[in-house]
């Protein structure tokens, strides 16, 4: 399979879903939101979206399977599964604030090898596929070369729903809000994966995401040469629903902090 081909493609499938995301959030109705659970928002918008996204990927790669936020379709491959998320940052999209994305990964059996985040509002298209690099509209990019908290720019994401590990995620905040040039709360996890390859943070950690969260900015990150892994430095964000990502040396400074309270 040529994956830089194919990465191009979806590419242009997430530009596509992102001017339909982008037309609606012109006139966008608050009467059309719904609740899928404490703070959880959605609406007709993140589902036109995912409808769009599978179309094109289905016409793409017609073996492939699906893990998609909104469910629209249910297959599974037996080697290749795209990971969709077709708006991340529902709540800022509601709310009428920047920074909302659409985020697809390809994974070949366990591996992801293709990833693309496109971010609405600054019409950004990040995309990696694996061994090829990563790039933001044609251009390559890099991860940080940031080596002290003292230079850094970290990103989270604040607890919303699930409020069990608030104490440990609080100390860890006021550990690393102290060093550091700041923490910022963009509200997209898969924007502040794709800022973290491009070098505009440093690092980021939250936990409690999905896969269709992470899968597609994992790859940008490791192909911008940083690393993405659980808060233990393990590969398996997925099922430990933790991700830490950053360049090598301050992910590894994070983790440190981190385990004091994980
Ligand atoms: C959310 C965003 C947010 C993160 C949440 C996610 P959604 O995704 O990525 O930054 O803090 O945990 O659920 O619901 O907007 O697709
Ligand atoms: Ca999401
Ligand atoms: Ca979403």
């Amino acid at each position: 399979m040529d994956l830089q081909k194919l990465t191009a493609e979806v590419a242009r499938i997430a530009q596509e879903a992102g001017a339909f995301i982008r037309k609606e959030g012109a006139s966008f109705d608050t009467a059309k939101i719904e609740y899928k659970g404490l703070n959880d928002l959605v609406s007709y918008v993140d589902k036109g979206a995912e409808e769009r996204i599978v179309k094109g990927l289905s016409d793409l790669l017609p073996e492939a399977g699906f893990v998609t936020e909104e469910k629209t379709i249910n297959k599974t491959g037996d080697v290749y599964n795209w990971i969709v998320d077709p708006l991340d940052g529902t709540t800022n999209f509601i709310h009428g604030l920047p920074a909302y994305s659409v985020s697809i990964a390809l994974q070949q059996n366990d591996e992801l090898v293709a990833g693309v985040v496109y971010e609405v509002n600054r019409d950004e298209c990040f995309y990696a596929w694996k061994d090829g690099g990563a790039y933001l509209n044609g251009s390559r990019i890099s991860v940080s070369g940031n080596t002290e908290f003292s230079q850094a720019l970290l990103a989270t994401g604040f607890p919303y729903y699930n409020f069990e590990l608030l104490e440990k995620y609080i100390s860890v905040f006021r550990e690393l809000t102290k060093v550091c040039h700041g923490l910022r709360r963009v509200g997209s996890a898969a924007v502040d994966l794709a800022y973290v390859a491009c070098g505009r943070f440093d690092g980021y950690f939250e936990y409690n995401l999905n896969s269709y969260d992470i899968a597609a900015g994992m790859v940008l990150v490791r192909e911008a040469g940083g690393a993405a892994t659980s808060f233990s430095g393990s590969n398996d964000s997925f099922s430990t629903r933790e991700i830490l990502a950053g360049n090598r040396a301050l992910r590894l400074k994070m983790q440190e902090v981190i385990n004091r309270y994980f």
